[in-house]
């Protein structure tokens, strides 16, 4: 279950007519929303794909100890922040994800290659343009890796690559290898879709997940609420959003939250920059500036109401979590930044893939009521131009 608190700590900063005003806009904003053309992410994956990816899940478990993910950016952080949120800290025993692609660091591939010599490989190659320089390099080095481990003919059979119809990587592999972004999806949107449920599948219920996010999409009013409520406190001169969080496996999430709305309102020179504190650690770091530095931040408490039980002082730990976590809101708040509280009961498989689909939506609305377009990302695509010209 999800709650949301938008209104406690961020009353002094918006008045009930400017949010009166913004609610009254909800039926154009969601108008521009159902009538985009990339709004593929909020239709059900076929049986058809769903039982492909199952049966693929069940054939690299039966070849394989680990799965090297090669993608970036809305290629990667989906699986990865759902996956960062549930494995273990320590002692981990699902099925062994290892991502790359996401560098040119040249000390990051050969530790790689060093790591996973000996293991039996499996490779997904996640782009949509299968262009992407990253990925595409990391691929070339890790399909000579598997060509010299295992023979070309079991290094195909190992090689699973998901991207668009028709281009030329969707053609390095066969049919049955073969898994597609549907065009009318977007990277960062992408989360139901085979570049990210093919990593998940290997260690969880992907129909589980799948149910759970299309419930998150019915939240709907909660989702434009709270894209109104950040796009006042914007107006009110709170240019960044921190995303604060008290339970460190969900670091991987807040990097998945900078990556969703940063690409997505972040154009036209508008938009609000999406930090993350990783707490109670950055109490002790960022915590200074945004208590008492300059007052260009609102938060975003993910809050969890409950987790495991240990004990301390006959107190359990995660209580004193809690209080701490309440009590940095109210010290916040006394030191004038806004707070939004979204809290989960537990941290469950249900609640994140929930939470991943309210954010897409508040993202895509936000972007809306900033009269910017949601699904693209042209200053990606401006660097990536100049990249091009440089190395050739
Ligand atoms: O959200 C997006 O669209 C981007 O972040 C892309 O996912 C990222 O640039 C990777 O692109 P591609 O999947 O084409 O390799």
């Amino acid at each position: 279950m999800l709650k949301f608190d938008f209104f406690t700590y961020t009353k002094n900063y918006i008045t009930k007519n400017d949010l009166a005003d913004l609610l009254d806009k909800k039926t154009e904003i969601l108008q521009k929303f159902n009538t985009s053309n990339m709004i593929g992410w909020t239709k059900y994956p076929s049986n058809e794909t769903i039982e492909k990816l199952i049966e693929t899940s069940n054939k690299i478990k039966a070849s394989s100890n680990c799965l090297v993910v090669l993608g970036i950016g809305g290629s990667f952080l989906g699986s990865y922040a759902f996956h960062n949120a549930f494995k273990k800290y320590f002692n981990d025993s699902s099925f062994e994800i290892i991502y790359a692609g996401t560098n040119l660091s040249s000390n990051y591939l050969n530790d790689l290659i060093d790591y996973i010599k000996n293991k039996e490989i499996t490779l997904n190659v996640i782009s949509k343009s299968g262009t992407t320089l990253e990925v595409m390099l990391a691929y070339k080095v890790l399909k000579n890796l598997l060509e010299e481990k295992y023979s070309k003919e079991e290094a195909q059979k190992r090689i699973f690559i998901t991207t668009s119809e028709d281009n030329d990587l969707s053609k390095e592999v066969e049919e049955e290898n073969l898994f597609l972004i549907p065009d009318d999806i977007g990277g960062r949107y992408s989360f139901i879709t085979p570049a990210h449920l093919l990593p998940l599948s290997l260690n969880y219920d992907i129909r589980n997940i799948l149910d759970a996010y299309f419930e998150g999409l019915t939240l709907i009013d909660e989702a434009y609420t709270y894209a109104c409520i950040r796009h006042l406190l914007f107006k009110k001169g709170f240019y960044v959003e921190n995303f604060s969080i008290y339970e460190e496996s969900l670091s991987a999430f807040t990097e998945w939250l900078k990556q969703l709305f940063a690409e997505t309102e972040g154009k036209n020179s508008k938009g609000i920059l999406p930090i993350s504190t990783i707490n109670t650690r950055d109490l002790h770091s960022l915590g200074q500036f945004i208590q008492d530095g300059n007052k260009i931040l609102f938060e975003t408490f993910i809050k969890i109401a409950k987790s495991s039980s240990l004990t301390i002082n006959n107190k359990e730990l995660h209580i004193i979590n809690n209080i701490v976590e309440d009590s940095v809101i109210k010290a916040h708040s006394k030191g004038n930044v806004a707070c939004n509280i979204i809290e989960l009961d537990y941290l469950s498989q249900e609640n994140i893939a929930k939470l991943l689909a309210f954010f897409e939506l508040s993202a895509a609305y936000s972007a809306y009521l900033f009269e910017v377009e949601p699904f693209n990302q042209p200053g990606v695509e401006i660097y990536k131009k100049e990249v091009k010209e440089n190395l050739n």
